[in-house]
């Protein structure tokens, strides 16, 4: 039903915790299932690559498929422009974990909506 990198993400999740006065912060909720994602990140500025995500962390009340989408999502906007972190979309991470069961899809729909959430604080915070 898991693919083995949805497994791998669940059980060592990485990027799970908190980032002390992060530059933004997301949370984002599913009303049905109940389950909360909160993603913090710190953004730096580089002469040329403009700003990016120096760090991310996020914690994560939620299933299994929750948990390992958090865990991809952070991996992917690691080291990312603001922009390109922003281009960052639901498929794209279900896409990365091996594709989720049809029936777990919204939970991909969590991570980058956090993701999203951290940019937008961080840019209305500017
Ligand atoms: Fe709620 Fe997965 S069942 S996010």
């Amino acid at each position: 039903m898991y693919s083995r990198k949805v497994i791998e993400h669940f059980t060592r999740p990485h990027n799970q915790g908190v980032i002390k006065n992060p530059s933004g912060t997301g949370m984002v909720g599913n009303p049905v299932c109940g389950d909360l994602m909160k993603i913090y990140i710190k953004v730096k500025k580089d002469k040329t690559a403009g700003e990016f995500i120096s760090d991310i962390k996020f914690e994560t009340l939620g299933c299994a498929s929750a948990i390992a989408t958090s865990s991809m999502v952070t991996d992917m906007a690691k080291g990312k422009t603001i922009d390109e972190a922003m281009k960052i979309s639901r498929d794209s991470v279900a896409e990365s974990l091996g594709g989720l069961p049809p029936i777990k899809m919204h939970c991909s729909n969590l991570a980058s909506d956090a993701l999203h959430a951290a940019i937008e604080d961080y840019r209305k915070k500017k």
